[in-house]
């Protein structure tokens, strides 16, 4: 089976890491979650050079981050590792959630992002989830999937998840994060979500979780 890169876009909470991870699984190809470097990258700024609300010592910071991942291998789950520690369950709190999309829009965090990004794909044989995935990171993917879903069943979606995790959060509260953060994301200056032209658009309102995948594995097995 040959390999190529599948980007997947679209906005918050929408299952696009948890599908791409599917997808990954199914055709024998490394996931690769963006947002989780995004929010490393602002855990780290959170806890070293924000004071009281704006990134400082941008260039130092970036120095003095190393974010990696690693297989649990109890859990064989993929876990983010930020300078040597393992983040994956901090970078997912609404601490780090409130404030990612505000140090996303920073470019310099955004370029060495960027960089590493293509470095880890470089081989091909990946699917990565993102923002800027089919725009700015891998624009030549020869799969660009844009994702979508209504209000309400992202945030219940992402209520569920957090409530697995012990978080129980009030529904408004991740409504307006989630609406916050398309906001964000979709009218920043540098590489905004937007849908490529390329794109595939899907749709997962009415989905289950194994049909998304499917659809998205289909359209790889057409190109592969
Ligand atoms: O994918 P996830 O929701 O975990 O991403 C968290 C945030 O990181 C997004 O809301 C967005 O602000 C930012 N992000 C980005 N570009 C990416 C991935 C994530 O700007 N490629």
């Amino acid at each position: 089976m040959g390999k190529i890169v599948i980007a997947i876009d679209g906005y918050s909470g929408c299952g696009k890491s948890s599908t791409a991870k599917a997808v990954a699984k199914a055709l024998g190809f490394t996931y690769i979650d963006s947002g989780a470097m995004y929010r490393a990258a602002t855990l780290h700024f959170l806890n070293h050079y924000l004071s009281p609300s704006v990134p400082h010592d941008v260039e130092k910071g970036l120095k003095t981050l190393e974010i990696s991942f690693q297989i649990n291998p109890d859990s064989q789950k993929q876990e983010t590792y930020l300078n040597g520690l393992n983040v994956e369950d901090e970078i997912r709190t609404m601490r780090v959630s409130e404030k990612v999309s505000e140090i996303a829009t920073v470019k310099e965090i955004r370029k060495e992002l960027v960089s590493q990004q293509q470095r880890l794909g470089k081989k091909k044989g990946v699917v990565m989830d993102g923002r800027d995935i089919g725009s700015v990171v891998f624009p030549d993917a020869e799969l660009k999937v844009f994702m979508t879903a209504d209000l309400e069943t992202r945030a219940a979606r992402r209520q569920q998840e957090l409530l697995e995790k012990g978080d129980m959060i009030d529904m408004e509260e991740i409504k307006t994060n989630l609406s916050e953060r398309d906001r964000i994301d979709s009218s920043r200056a540098e590489s905004p979500l937007t849908k490529m032209p390329d794109a595939v658009e899907i749709d997962t309102s009415n989905l289950t979780f194994e049909e998304q995948v499917q659809q998205i594995v289909d359209l790889a097995k057409e190109i592969i």
